[in-house]
């Protein structure tokens, strides 16, 4: 009898299933009759509590009438706005994707070979390490400076002879770090030119920080540049899934060659065409998420728990001696739910989203209740 597991590629047997939010139903069906009054509230996966653009509703109660036909293969509509949307991008140089997953997925298929390496930061997004592991590529990790700030110099330094991509996100999931513009510019002047330099900025639009920077202005110092975005976060489309990235016209069309077909679906791409124009939402979460930090901070701050300092709508929440999955737990029971980290090698923390007033009202009640 064959056996699977002898099968299967040994880069593929090693990896650990990355560990999604926990869904809110799921949680409702296993609370049954102990259903907290004010129901399950989920703080786990960095979603924009204002939900979707309200544009974006519009345009897919009108799109859904066409969904027996198959989405445009090019995306052209919305990468034509995406262009417009961005002095200086080209058309050509726009490559959507199922999210901006499965385009940082891409790139390791497409440009990774078996021997190459990926390099990224230590504990930072955990889907790098998984499409190189899946792919067959070594994965490096480098060490970052104290309180899991960046240490861009030390990325730069650990390129090597085998280092085809370097991955940085900026800002940074789980950590809610970022890496400034003077050190970007340092890291991308001093890359090899044979090396991919993947940002990855999905939450670019709630970083506040004076000198963060944002890489589409700065291709340019690193011709391999590759800047990927998303729908998923302050444009709340996360269900519908819609990335999108800016590379090399000639990266593009390698991508294109292996992306499926059909990869952004038609109700996604219209849904994206509209949350793209709607500023008005967009500030509306902005200030959402700007008034929720203010609210997390100092609620945390009162219960004595420390917190990293985050340019994202997540904050890092340090809850030892205890254990980061009991106190989980504990919230789980007042329908609560935020994200355990400790695959991340952060057993005592938390990540905890932003959410509206209330939201961030009934976390830091359920909060004080588990630490009591
Ligand atoms: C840093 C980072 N990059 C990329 C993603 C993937 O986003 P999506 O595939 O929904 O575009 C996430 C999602 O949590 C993330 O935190």
């Amino acid at each position: 009898m064959v056996r699977v597991a002898e099968l299967v590629a040994p880069g593929i047997a090693a990896i650990q299933p990355y560990q999604p939010g926990k869904p809110i139903e799921e949680l409702e069906r296993e609370l049954g009759p102990s259903l907290p009054a004010g129901g399950v509230i989920k703080l786990a996966s960095n979603e924009n509590p204002l939900g979707p653009s309200p544009r974006a509703r519009a345009v897919l109660l009108g799109a859904v009438a066409d969904v027996h036909r198959y989405p445009d293969g090019s995306a052209f509509a919305l990468r034509r706005a995406l262009a417009d949307a961005r002095p200086g991008v080209r058309y050509e140089e726009l490559v959507v994707g199922n999210g901006s997953n499965e385009i940082l997925d891409l790139l390791v298929r497409t440009f990774c070979r078996p021997g190459d390496e990926v390099i990224a930061p230590a504990q930072t997004f955990a889907c790098y390490q998984l499409s190189a592991q899946a792919h067959g590529v070594d994965y490096r990790e480098v060490a970052r400076g104290s309180d899991f700030v960046y240490d861009l110099d030390a990325l730069g330094h650990a390129v090597g002879p085998k280092t085809r991509m370097v991955f940085l996100a900026n800002p940074d999931n789980p950590t809610g770090a970022y890496a400034s513009r003077e050190a970007v510019e340092r890291l991308m002047a001093r890359l090899p030119e044979q090396v991919i330099f993947a940002v990855d900025e999905a939450y670019c639009d709630y970083a506040v920080a004076p000198d963060y920077p944002d890489t589409l202005t700065l291709h340019r110092l690193h011709p391999l540049t590759v800047t990927l975005r998303t729908f998923s976060k302050i444009y709340g489309l996360a269900g519908l899934r819609c990335g999108w990235a800016v590379a090399p016209a000639e990266m593009v069309a390698y991508l294109d060659r292996v992306r499926n077909p059909f990869n952004v679906n038609s109700l996604a791409q219209v849904a994206a065409i509209a949350a793209l124009g709607d500023q008005d939402h967009l500030q509306r979460s902005r200030r959402l998420n700007a008034e929720g930090m203010v609210q997390l901070r100092a609620g945390l701050e009162r219960l004595g728990v420390s917190y990293l300092p985050s340019q994202c709508n997540f904050l890092l929440v340090d809850v030892a001696p205890r254990e980061g999955r009991r106190v989980f737990d504990v919230l789980l029971g007042r329908g609560v739910i935020v994200r355990p980290v400790a695959s991340y090698r952060l057993p005592h923390h938390l990540r905890v989203t932003i959410g509206t007033a209330d939201e961030n009202h009934r976390f830091l009640d359920a909060l004080t209740a588990a630490l009591a």
